[in-house]
């Protein structure tokens, strides 16, 4: 798409060599001799992304172009060319809203320069503007991840606080919770949506790997080391820079981190030369940092220096109201996948999903609901089609061998559940159901990590 350009000028031989040039060099260009008809064709709804006005024009100066301009176009990129250097006129132009200004004679490289510059800004925020508003969904959420659970809730809520700031950010979450995709999430709510988002997962690579792979190497800094090799805090440069299992980082690691996280510096394996980076570091764990400080397993003062916002992802069985978005949205992304006209699920089915204790987290729902929309033949998914172990009757996790109380925990866990999805969260009416006293109700919802936010209505 070419820019389209207004020149202004009052000089008929100056308009046509502009627009000689500009045209040639892929701008749309069209030029006005005066303020009044540069303004009529402004406001008369003409597209023009570029305007290129003189200072010193009959009747209407530049200035008061821009000024009159500015109301009906806030965001138009401006350039004023003045005759002479007077710093009032700049400052005014400026302070008008020109983006830019140029002093006679023009260099038309300069002016070309400007002008792309310009057109790549607006460009760059117009992006901006676009990412933002996918990320802008009703309900306060964010988008793509699905959650009205009141802890979730809270998380988009301190996600999208930091996120335009530069601020590290530590994701906790058991796995499966979707720490990931909070950490995508951030960066596109970033003032750098545009530039790279680098995932390292620490724990998946060998221990020597890990540093060449984050920090890149010279030739010959190791064996196999054959070529020189940029690491991937360096691709992050303008970008995020997305530490997963962090927990899990050697104390030599630990110590690079340490510096990358103080002053955004490191050395290639095998140099002295040290590289900066403008690097946002998002970081994630599925471990308890704080007691592996305590344990001397993990450095103290890297720990405070990425725990500067935290963000909690609580592991689905503590957010069960979730359940029925979280599979509405995979059924749907799913059949379509999978081409398969599937639409609903059984009440007995979902029954089964509300009352699994989901150790694999959402990620574990998606398996499984994938796997229920290739089985379903028809439009509805059964608990047949779920996997063998929500089939009824097979309590999970128990044998033979199990204790008494171990053996029903899951078929009372369940029925807690039922009644209180009935009583919408009411815990006296439930414990009038159950025949239990409400202190017997309460303990038993501790034992099981229920949460009357799991119940009430409209959560
Ligand atoms: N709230 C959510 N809404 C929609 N999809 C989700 C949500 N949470 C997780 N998912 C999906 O579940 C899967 C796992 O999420 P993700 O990879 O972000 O988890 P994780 O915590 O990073 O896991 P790991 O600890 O294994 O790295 C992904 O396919 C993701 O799209
Ligand atoms: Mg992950």
């Amino acid at each position: 798409m070419n820019p389209h350009l207004l020149v202004v000028d009052d000089d008929p031989d100056v308009r046509r060599s502009l627009e000689l040039l500009l045209t040639a060099e892929g701008f749309d260009t069209k030029t006005a001799p005066d303020a009044s008809t540069a303004r009529a064709r402004i406001q008369g709804g003409e597209r023009i992304d570029l305007l290129v006005t003189d200072l010193n024009l009959p009747q209407e100066s530049g200035l008061d172009l821009l000024r009159s301009v500015r109301d009906s176009h806030p965001d138009l990129p401006a350039i004023l060319i003045t005759a002479h250097a007077s710093q009032d006129s700049a400052v005014m132009a400026l302070s008008l809203g020109a983006t830019d200004y140029l002093v006679k004679p023009i260099k038309d490289i300069e002016l070309l320069f400007r002008l792309r510059r310009l057109w790549r800004e607006q460009g760059l925020a117009r992006e901006n503007q676009e990412l933002k508003s996918q990320l802008r969904t009703e309900d306060g959420q964010l988008a793509g991840i699905v959650g009205r659970h009141p802890k979730m809730r809270a998380i988009f809520q301190s996600a999208r606080t930091v996120a335009p700031t530069r601020a590290t950010v530590l994701i906790h979450g058991e796995s499966g919770t979707g720490k990931t995709m909070l950490a995508r999430a951030i960066h596109l709510l970033s003032d750098r949506p545009t530039g790279p988002f680098v995932e390292v997962a620490c724990g998946a690579m060998p221990e020597d790997l890990i540093e060449s792979e984050l920090f890149g190497h010279l030739r010959g800094a190791f064996t196999g080391a054959l070529t020189d090799r940029r690491g991937k805090v360096e691709a992050a440069h303008g970008g995020t820079l997305f530490l997963d299992e962090v927990g899990v980082a050697s104390p030599a690691l630990q110590v690079k981190l340490l510096r990358v996280l103080q002053d955004r510096s490191f050395e290639r394996l095998g140099s002295t030369e040290t590289v900066r980076v403008d690097v946002r570091l998002v970081l994630a764990t599925n471990r308890d940092l704080e007691a592996d400080v305590k344990a001397g397993r993990f450095r103290e003062d890297l720990f405070y220096r990425i725990n500067v916002m935290a963000l909690e992802l609580p592991p689905l069985r503590e957010r069960a109201s979730d359940i029925p978005g979280l599979v509405a949205t995979f059924l749907a992304h799913h059949a379509e996948y999978h081409k398969k006209p599937v639409h609903h699920i059984s009440a007995d089915a979902e029954l089964a999903l509300l009352t699994h204790g989901w150790p694999g987290n959402v990620r574990e729902l998606e398996n499984v609901i994938e796997h229920a929309v290739v089985l379903c033949p028809g439009k509805t998914i059964q608990r047949a089609h779920l996997p063998k172990r929500f089939a009824e009757g097979t309590p999970a996790a128990t044998s033979l061998l199990a204790p008494l109380k171990d053996a029903i925990a899951p078929t009372e866990r369940a029925h807690l559940v039922n009644v209180l999805r009935f009583t919408k969260g009411n815990r006296g009416a439930a414990a009038d159901i159950l025949g239990v006293n409400r202190s017997t109700l309460f303990n038993k919802m501790r034992k099981y990590e229920l949460f009357d936010e799991d119940f009430g209505e409209g959560t």
